[in-house]
């Protein structure tokens, strides 16, 4: 068995100048399905307002804003069309104000999404691009003529089905779109592109946004030479569901490609300079394709993809943090495109025991983390019944991938109220049945509740500097058990999951004797000796 004292290297700095997001926690908000006050049955930027009580109680030092910018909706908003102002369905540019201006009095910081990838086909870039081969923004987008047969250029996939290519009339070309045909994908080689990507972010920064989150940072580059994917035959290709054959393919040539880590690493610190944080996201498959440090010097958002097993969890975190050598990683367990980890990562009989469990891991992970809203209410995945699937990933690939609607489902704020409090008009997606009696406000009074167990999780984080700042490492204490240790060179934290079913109770040493800081479930810690049943946690504080 390692012991926790032995670990020896040092902890980093606490928030080295102004980097505000080491150790921060951050809530991410699905703005559509956060609060309605308009009654129009989706969310807006005034239900956030109105929510940022129940965020600060919550011990959030951030909030992330899924895209609220103009947009036909086609996915979720994904699809932009004016990325400098706000969509109607969400309110107005002045209400954004108003939004940055209260969370910053409240002590929050604003993380907004930027979607650069591709543009909605209604975005006034595209309607110019595709006017001629000629136009200023001719080269904004992927073109490319067809083959000698008439055919797409190449065997590329879009991610919702279907080749990745349409061709447009006018121009008389095929266009690439990695995601919808309505989507089609910008081409971030180009430099002029890039430019007009920085006055966005610049626009943003003068409103005052902390930090951008760029999404799919993958589909940023393409081979040039447009070279077809070869098929998949790694050992996954079989897990994979064949519903959607985009997961046939090895996507060696349709994304993230060798040449492009020093424009996207000077686009980062060109926001840097700007005076905003990033936090790119999706780099997952560039990851397991790669070895060594993470090549971005930014914040790196990841969702492990592993069970939450002892052995698989642990090693799948430390991997990740090994690679991150200047510990600017920024974890996820939920968000709205991955089914609740309530569900997806269930271990023990009831979701609760998971949700319990996954709270305490995230809060106590190094880097920044990320809690998508409703996990902290301990939601489940909810079952949205096939006629009432909205996701253009379920309505294009169903029945067998039921898409994402059931991360998406509105908040449940008080199950007094119609529609639990989430409006009183007709919710664009209904309200699950099964997240009724989770609701906030029972929560929020109610002692041993999951909304409990993450306030005291967050503040804990708060207040044991070595959960923010301190390094990682794994320790070995007993079978099924998934712990580590958090030390910042002055203290130190001991984390210990029981995820087995069996009751284990086993010898400190010297170092943590000396209390404990939280512990859930049934822990105890007594005479250097700690006791935890099967789906407990406990979180120890003890000088190095
Ligand atoms: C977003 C998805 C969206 C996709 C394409 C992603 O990264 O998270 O929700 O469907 O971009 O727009």
């Amino acid at each position: 068995m390692t012991q926790p004292g032995a670990v020896s290297s040092p902890g980093r700095a606490e928030k080295e100048g102004p980097d505000w997001m080491t150790g921060a926690a951050i809530y991410h908000v699905y703005v559509r399905s956060f609060q309605d006050t308009t009654g129009s049955g989706e969310g807006d930027l005034r239900g956030v307002i109105e929510r940022l009580p129940h965020i600060v109680a919550l011990g959030a030092d951030a909030i992330w804003l899924s895209p609220f910018f103009v947009s036909p909706m086609a996915d979720s908003g994904y699809d932009i069309a004016d990325h400098c102002d706000v969509d109607p369905h969400y309110g107005t540019l002045n209400d954004f104000d108003a939004l940055v201006s209260a969370a910053h009095g409240a002590g929050l910081k604003v993380i907004i999404d930027l979607v650069f990838s591709h543009t909605s086909d209604r975005h006034p870039w595209f309607r110019e691009s595709s006017q001629d081969r000629e136009n200023p923004k001719a080269d904004w987008y992927v073109w490319a003529d067809p083959k000698p047969d008439g055919t797409p250029p190449n065997n590329w996939l879009s991610v919702f089905g279907g080749p990745a290519w349409s061709w447009d009339r006018v121009r008389e070309q095929y266009y690439l779109h990695d995601f919808l045909p309505s989507q089609p994908s910008l081409d971030f080689a180009n430099p002029e592109l890039r430019r007009a990507l920085l006055d966005i972010a610049s626009f943003w920064v003068a409103r005052g946004v902390d930090c951008f989150r760029l999404d799919t940072m993958n589909s940023y580059f393409h081979d040039a030479d447009l070279r077809d994917n070869p098929p998949r035959d790694d050992e996954e290709a079989g897990r994979r569901p064949a519903a959607n054959p985009f997961h046939q393919q090895l996507h060696l040539y349709d994304r993230a490609q060798r040449g492009d880590i020093a424009p996207l690493q000077a686009f980062v610190s060109a926001i840097e300079i700007l005076g905003a944080a990033t936090i790119v996201g999706e780099i997952g498959n560039r990851l397991k394709r790669t070895e060594g440090p993470i090549p971005l010097r930014c914040h790196t958002y990841l969702l492990p993809d592993a069970p939450l097993e002892a052995e698989a969890m642990g090693e799948t975190l430390a991997a990740a943090w090994n690679r991150s050598p200047d510990g600017r990683v920024c974890w996820a367990l939920s968000n709205h495109d991955t089914p609740r980890h309530a569900s997806r990562l269930r271990t023990a009989a009831d979701g609760r025991a998971t949700a319990l469990q996954a709270a305490a891991l995230l809060a106590c992970l190094p880097g920044a983390v990320v809690v998508y809203q409703g996990e902290e209410l301990g939601l489940e995945e909810a079952d949205v019944p096939g006629d009432q699937v909205r996701d253009p990933l379920g309505l294009r690939l169903g029945p067998a991938i039921r898409g994402r609607d059931g991360c998406r489902t509105p908040m449940v704020w008080d199950d007094a109220l119609p529609n639990c409090g989430f409006t009183t008009g007709e919710p664009w997606l209904s309200v699950a049945e099964a997240h009724r009696n989770r609701c906030a406000a029972r929560q929020a009074s109610e002692r041993g509740s999951i909304l409990s167990a993450y306030r005291e999780l967050l503040a804990l984080r708060k207040r044991l500097a070595p959960l923010r700042i301190g390094d990682f490492h794994p320790v070995d204490l007993a079978e099924g058990v998934l712990a580590f240790t958090r030390s910042d060179g002055i203290e130190m934290v001991l984390v210990a999951l029981n995820l087995s079913d069996l009751d284990v109770s086993f010898d400190l040493g010297g170092s943590m004797s000396a209390g404990a800081a939280l512990v859930h479930g049934e822990a105890s810690v007594g005479e250097g000796r700690l006791t935890l049943a099967a789906g407990s946690y406990a979180v120890l504080a003890g000088s190095r």
